[in-house]
């Protein structure tokens, strides 16, 4: 019998699916690999459903020349097959191959307030120093895309590195603002997946600054593109105090160049950066970067090589990114009808011709 209470809504649950994105504004770093694309291979070895995207509309919200930006994600997309992608099991694009990213994007703009947008830190960061109304419309509005990436596939799960964590926050509040005000239950709140020893890895010449293809700097970072000597050169000279490795973790704490070191050593080996402090207690970094330097080569030569070798046809590359976006697309398309749908769109059915 009715009680006259109105009935609790159950939320609705989604298919745990995960979407992830990296920006092909350069080439891919060491920290791109331990903080996203090892992990991305991981999940996809899970059994998840995997959507994986080069994010190229996001890469010119600052000036990208064409040519190098065209070859810059085609080399991306490289990176992610010989770090283990499989093009087959998840689906691999680049986001200016599916339309319903821009699209969607534009309602959460029409969603989404300035201030929220004038608030990331990413956003001050990028403009520190400059004259920040003269950025591009496009890097204020950045987080707006992210979200509708995410939100296009009603994805569950984002796995990134912990500088994306206040765009994902962001991500949520879009989704629940957009279900408040159209009162439905459409976008699933999505949970950012920041875990493993490498969430935040840091520059080579300063513990204190992320590890960023931006930095000016090359001996700032490590590149996917880097050789064995050019890797191995690069840890020999990265900057680190003149103490051993200290006996328990706690010793790292203001040591943020000993704890880098620690973290891509445990990241890499697949151990706990406690794991690693006891195994190198009291070893000095000439003993530890040497050793740190083997495994990053030994690990990291092999993904260089076959990126390499995928380069050298970029026709099956870009075969592969044409598959991925219609596989995308397929996905998308009816969770955007439904989006139009529900903002108050008329979708009239157009003549055939
Ligand atoms: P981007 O291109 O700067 O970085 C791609 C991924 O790599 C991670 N990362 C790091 N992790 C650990 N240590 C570092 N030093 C480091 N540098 C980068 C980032 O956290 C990220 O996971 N806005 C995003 C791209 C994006 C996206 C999305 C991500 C667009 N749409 C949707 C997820 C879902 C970005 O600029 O990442």
């Amino acid at each position: 019998m009715s009680t006259g209470a109105p009935a609790a809504q159950t939320p609705k649950t989604f298919q745990p699916r995960i979407f992830s994105g990296i920006q092909p504004s350069g080439g891919l770093t060491l920290g791109n690999y331990l903080g996203a694309l090892k992990r991305f291979v991981e999940k996809q070895d899970e059994g998840i459903e995997t959507i994986y995207c080069l994010v190229d509309l996001h890469a010119i919200t600052v000036w990208q020349d064409p040519e190098k930006l065209r070859q810059q994600t085609r080399e991306a997309a490289a990176g992610f097959i010989a770090a283990g992608i499989d093009p087959a099991r998840s689906i691999l694009f680049n986001q200016s191959q599916v339309p319903g990213h821009a699209e969607l994007a534009w309602i959460f703009n029409c969603v989404a307030r300035i201030g929220w947008m004038y608030r990331m830190t990413q956003f001050k960061d990028k403009t520190a120093g400059k004259n920040a109304e003269n950025s591009s419309l496009g890097l204020l509005a950045y987080p707006s895309l992210m979200a509708a990436d995410i939100l296009l596939y009603q994805a569950t799960h984002v796995p990134v590195g912990e500088d994306q964590k206040q765009h994902l926050e962001l991500t949520r509040d879009i989704a629940m603002k957009f279900n408040h005000d159209y009162k439905v239950d459409f976008f699933p709140i999505t949970e950012p997946v920041i875990e493993g020893a490498a969430t935040r890895v840091m520059s080579l010449r300063d513990g204190t600054k992320k590890m960023s293809k931006s930095d000016p700097s090359d001996q700032s970072r490590i590149n996917l593109t880097d050789d064995a000597d050019m890797i191995a050169a690069k840890i020999r000279k990265a900057k680190t105090d003149p103490a051993p490795l200290p006996e328990t973790l706690d010793g790292l704490k203001d040591r943020p160049e000993a704890k880098n070191l620690v973290n891509i050593y445990a990241a890499l080996s697949g151990q706990s950066a406690a794991q690693v402090v006891t195994e190198y207690a009291g070893a000095p970094f000439g003993t530890f970067k040497p050793r740190l330097a083997e495994l990053a080569v030994a690990k990291l030569s092999p993904i260089t090589n076959e990126m390499n070798r995928l380069m050298k046809d970029p026709a099956e590359i870009d075969r592969i990114l044409g598959q991925g976006a219609g596989r995308a697309d397929a996905i998308a398309a009816p969770i955007l009808e439904q989006v139009f749908d529900i903002v108050g769109m008329v979708r009239s059915r157009r003549p055939p011709g």
